[in-house]
Parts: structure tokens; sequence; C-alpha cells
């Protein structure tokens, strides 16, 4: 979900980089102030072992990525709605492999920024994930009362910081420190409903570039409108670098970041895909980067979206299979090569009955459906809704569970539905039916 109108994107607090130490040392370094909790915690272990369903875990520096705290995440704070699902994706940095469908597309956009901008573009893809609610909301103009800050949306550590909504949260501190073309990489956490395509952590690409009046000053046009040609004439070369020669179009939209702002669709396998947002920066946000003679333009771009697309991937969950299935099917520098499903296992579906209260949200649900069930769970959607005479609302969702790996028993589903019904009473105090 875009932070447009519908969907805020946020960053915040000085950003803290993450470092990859050779094995067993990572950390979470702040940027600017003294470090908060450095420690190498080692993972919950004992956690993630904890469902006996879920497909075989390795550890994440054993997968190639980096060790985040535990402490750094799961603070005992009202606040903190972080939960072991969501931690346990932290430091994986799917976006770092080579050999993965999204390292490989993340290569493939450098690779076009490469040849079109040779050594001007300055990459960062190992920024730490927790960031303040400055950086992640505040420093890029998103409103106060914007839905996106929710508990219900964004994965919130303490009051002050989250887990990155969108890379854009990067944004204003690189401008800070002097950088003024650059791409950020990166992780990003958002809670969220249930299907093939959506995921509570995903890949994002930011991009932004500065320029100055020498830029625009000879061409004749206004730097805002020759900020936004600019910026048409780079996407559409990158849409054609990762896509070939597709039909495109643009769409006016909003983002609190940038204005104008706009969304790049392509035609592509007979549908129209909206391929990134992206606009002329706010001149609000460069002031307070210390640059008022200057114009820029940002894009972001969600990485699992394109990848589904360009390697014909069903199920967003498959990128974080390690079964050698998929895995073995991906290759450095090969981007589209079309995935080849290795078997498809029937869906189990199971439907939940409950009337809600003032406080029942989709988002809540599917947490705790998350909780119970991992990347088994497939799809949770609503099939009923009605209000009755008292003003009491019953909803009836379905939920569709299903491995990617294997065929499920009936025992281990009833289990699961089992748990799923004893929470939902418990946790989101609704009365089933
Ligand atoms: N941050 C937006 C999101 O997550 C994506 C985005 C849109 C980034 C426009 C930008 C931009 O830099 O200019 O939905």
């Amino acid at each position: 979900m875009a932070i447009s109108l519908a969907h805020t994107t946020l960053l915040s607090r000085t950003s803290l980089f993450l470092s990859r130490n050779s094995r067993s040392l990572a950390f979470c370094i702040p940027f600017s102030t003294s470090s908060s909790s450095a420690a190498a915690s080692s993972l919950p272990s004992d956690k993630l072992h904890r469902n006996k369903w879920r497909s075989p875990v390795a550890s994440v520096l054993e997968l190639g990525g980096v060790k985040i705290g535990r402490e750094d995440v799961m603070r005992d704070d009202p606040t903190n709605n972080v939960p072991d699902t969501i931690f346990s994706k932290l430091g994986m940095q799917l976006h770092r492999r080579d050999q993965h469908p999204i390292g490989i597309l993340k290569n493939a956009i450098f690779e076009y920024f490469d040849t079109s901008y040779p050594n001007k573009f300055d990459k960062f893809d190992d920024l730490c994930p927790i960031v303040t609610v400055k950086q992640n909301f505040d420093d890029v103009l998103v409103p106060a009362d914007h839905v996106s800050r929710s508990y219900n949306d964004t994965y919130y550590i303490d009051a002050q910081s989250v887990l990155r909504c969108h890379t854009s949260a990067h944004q204003a501190e690189l401008l800070r420190r002097g950088h003024t073309h650059f791409l950020v990489t990166g992780d990003v956490y958002r809670r969220d409903s249930i299907d093939s395509t959506h995921y509570p952590v995903f890949h994002q690409m930011e991009g932004v570039r500065v320029f100055s009046p020498d830029d625009w000053e000879a061409s004749g046009v206004d730097a805002t409108s020759y900020a936004a040609e600019d910026l048409k004439k780079c996407l559409e070369g990158l849409a054609n670098h990762l896509f070939g020669a597709v039909e495109m179009r643009w769409i006016d939209t909003y983002f609190p970041f940038t204005n104008p702002s706009f969304e790049l669709e392509i035609y592509f396998q007979e549908k129209w895909l909206e391929v990134l947002g992206c606009g002329v920066t706010e001149q609000e946000i460069l002031k307070r980067s210390g640059k008022t003679n200057n114009v820029a333009w940002a894009f972001g771009l969600g990485l699992e979206r394109l990848a589904m697309v360009l390697f014909d991937i069903p199920d967003i969950r498959l990128f974080w299979s390690n079964d050698e299935r998929f895995t073995s099917q991906f290759s450095k520098g090969q981007l589209g090569v079309k995935f080849k499903p290795f078997s498809k296992y029937p869906p189990c579906y199971k439907d939940i009955s409950f009337w809600i209260n003032e406080s029942f949200t989709e988002n809540n649900l599917c947490e705790v459906v998350r909780g119970i069930a991992g990347d088994l769970a497939e799809e949770v959607l609503l099939i009923d809704n009605f209000t009755n005479k008292k003003g009491m609302t019953s909803h009836c969702y379905r939920i569709a569970y299903r491995s990617m790996e294997r065929s499920l028993t009936d025992d281990e589903i009833n289990e699961l539905q089992w748990n799923v019904r004893e929470q939902v009473q418990s946790k989101l105090n609704v009365v089933l039916r």
C-alpha cells in the first residue's frame, strides 16, 4: 500500500545503521546519538522453534543477514506492538542476497543507474530498519493525524521509535548529510491484511536526485518542471530496462513529501501495473536540510511487487522460503527467469464468525492469525458482514491455510484453527458466534 492518501509512509529518530559484522556480532549503530543498546543478543531460538509447523528455522546469520538484538525491538513498553513473527524477520536482508529474486532485482536497478549516471548515485542498503517517529513521519511531512501513524498500521517499538514503514524515512537525514544523488534499499514493515500480495515485511527502494540552479537555468523551464521532466525520463528508462519496451502512463496522485506527485504504471501481461510512486520533493524538506536553492525529485518502489511480476512468483510468502526447490531456481544476474511452481498443495478453508467491538480491526485479526499459523496463513477474507437490529455487527472471515512446501494434515489445521478461535476471543475481546 502506498503512503498516499490512504496509507502514509513513515520514518523516525536519528537513524540507526546496521553493521554486518562477520559472524557473530551485529549491531544497530546509531547514526548521531549514543547507542541505546548495541548488545548483540542472540535470536530467541526457543520462540522461533515453538511452532512445529513453521518451515525449518536457520539463524539469520546462517541465512546471510545481520543480527538485531531482541531488546532493541521487543520492549516492555505499552506502545510496543512488535510480535515474534516480525522480530524473526528483522535483519534477514533479502535485498542483499545476489541469488535471491529481491537481490537480483535490486542489482538490475543498480545496473541501470550505474550505466545511465556513472558514479553518481550513492547506494545505501544497510540502514537500520529501526527509526524514529520523526524520521519515519515528521521529516517527510506526514500529517500528525495521518492513518499510517496509527498503532494499527505501524509497528511501534516505543512511543518514539518504529520499524520503518518506508525507505522514505531516510531521505531527510541523507540530504542533511550532504548526499545529492542516492538510492536506499531496505526492508520495511507494515501491519496489514493477509493475501498473496501482502506481507508485513517487504522491501523498497528509494531514489533521490538534487539539482542546482546551474542544472535548470539554461533549460528555459522552471525548476519544478525541469525536475519533473528529468524524473519521468529517468523512471521511464528504468521501466524499459526492467520490462523491455512496454506501454506506460503517468497518474497524478498525492504523497505528503512530493508536489507534484505521480505514479508510474506499465501495461504488462494485459494489465496496468503500478510500478512506483514519485514526485518533486516538497521544498520544505529541502529547506530543513539546508538546501534552499535546490530542487529535487524522489521515487519509491516496492521490490516484491515488481519481482512477483518479473519472475512469475505467485505468492509473496515464497520470498521467505528456504526450500531449495524455490531458492535453487534463481541465480545472480538472471533477471526475469520464470519461477516454476514445484508443486501446488491444496488449501484448507476455515471460517470464523464473531460479533466485533469498537476497537476491532482486520489488521489485529491478521496479526493473531500470523502469530499462530505463520506463513501457513495464505489469506484472511471477510465473507460476511451484517449489523442486527440491536446494532451489533457480525463479521465472518474465511481463513485459507496452505503450505508452499507440503500437504497439511487435518489435525494440524484443526489445531491451528482452534488456537485462532481461542486467541481471537481472548486478545481481541470479541464474542465468537
Ligand atoms: N514512501 C512511499 C510509500 O511507501 C513511496 C514513495 C512515493 C516514495 C513517492 C517517494 C516518493 O520518495 O517521492 O508508499
